[in-house]
């Protein structure tokens, strides 16, 4: 295991998170910059630091070529697709490339039993690792588990993202997740479920680290109409259509509720959401006692960007980006936020 090197890292994909995991992994010392993939043509040819926003030239440029990145052999691949494909884990993962990822991935749990079992193969046959986290999922599941640490009796943990979405300028996540859409449309709720059942991953993941034997998964979900239109730059809300989505997927043991992950999320100005936004993960733990906190991404004094969701862009992808040298060293297979050591920041220092 390579401990007394950098860390060889390729980045995949600079969207919103994928650019600041860039940034992050060209100001470390204890990671080398090997590789960029680009999905956008655009893209192709560009050099990191200019995708990156950093202020001098890496010589790293991004590349639409997959063969060339896997022939770099490095340790691992930061993995922030706006659409996860099974094709390119197996890809990375069976050519011994440890995948840390913020695109729908917690355990897996998700995928049909061939896919998993495709991945598992790959670990085996490149001893590699897959990991998958973010801040919801990811760091927000994290606390849930540390703060039910606190607790000789764990009734229900409960995670609930509970924000303004409207400047998180994914037009593709924003219309799978409902928004803009008509709220009668049949079968809504179901494509809801099946497209943020990343959380239900998650949600299986805390029921396991508390000890519990979930015996089935629900889903349930209250649209709010917009109330007038409205303009984001790049999607439209149009009055009547959904501005509001507030929904858990939850893991029982018989009727006992025992792991909730949702969201209450709005987009818009003209949407009055079922309960009142809290600008947070709000982190419940119920149980003896009741453990509550409400997790807050906040403006450095040095923040320049107008906006601050550049802010939550970084609260997503560090957990991925900051867990790589753990995910490199830990055995081949699939791994989770319960399996990991904390995965902590780096001293600015
Ligand atoms: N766990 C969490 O907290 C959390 C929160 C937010 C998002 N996420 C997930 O993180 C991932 C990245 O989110 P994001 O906001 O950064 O996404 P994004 O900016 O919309 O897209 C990411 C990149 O995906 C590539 N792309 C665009 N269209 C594509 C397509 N049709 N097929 C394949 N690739 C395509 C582009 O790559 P190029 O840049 O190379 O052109 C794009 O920049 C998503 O899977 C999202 O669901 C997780």
């Amino acid at each position: 295991m390579p401990t007394d090197r950098p860390l060889r890292v390729i980045q995949w994909t600079t969207g919103n998170i994928g650019r600041r995991s860039l940034h992050a992994i060209i100001g470390r010392d204890d990671m080398e910059l090997v590789g960029v993939y680009a999905h956008g043509a655009d893209k192709v040819g560009v050099d990191a630091a200019d995708l990156a926003g950093w202020p001098e030239p890496t010589g790293v440029k991004a590349t639409a070529d997959v063969d060339a990145l896997v022939a770099l052999q490095p340790d691992a691949c930061c993995y922030n697709p706006l659409w996860p494909s099974v094709d390119e884990l197996v890809r990375l993962l069976e050519a011994g490339i440890n995948v840390c990822s913020s695109a729908a991935w917690i355990t897996g749990g998700k995928q049909t039993p061939e896919d998993l079992d495709r991945i598992r193969r790959a670990c085996e046959t490149g001893g590699s690792t897959i990991f998958g986290s973010g801040a919801h999922p990811g760091m927000s599941n994290l606390v849930g588990m540390v703060l039910s640490g606190a607790c000789e009796r764990v009734d229900e943990i409960r995670i609930t993202e509970s924000v303004d979405c409207s400047t998180y300028e994914s037009a593709g996540t924003q219309t799978a997740m409902g928004f803009s859409q008509d709220p009668n449309t049949p079968g809504l709720a179901e494509s809801v479920r099946s497209e943020s059942e990343v959380f239900a991953e998650s949600a299986a993941m805390m029921a396991d680290a508390i000890g519990a034997r979930l015996d089935r998964m629900t889903f349930d979900v209250t649209f709010t109409a917009a109330t007038g239109d409205s303009d984001l730059g790049f999607m439209k809300i149009p009055a009547g259509t959904v501005a509001g989505v507030h929904g858990y997927h939850r893991g029982w043991v018989g009727d006992h509720n025992i792991v909730s992950v949702g969201f209450n999320w709005t987009m818009g100005e003209h949407v009055t959401p079922p309960k009142p936004l809290e600008h947070g993960h709000v982190v419940q733990v119920f149980g003896l006692p009741n453990m509550r906190t409400v997790v807050h991404c906040l403006p450095p004094k040095d923040w320049t960007e107008p906006g601050f969701m550049g802010l939550g862009m970084i609260y997503t992808a560090m957990p991925v980006t900051n867990a790589v040298p753990a995910v490199v060293a830990a055995p081949p297979g699939i791994v989770t936020l319960a399996d990991l050591p904390p995965i902590t920041g780096r001293s600015a220092v």
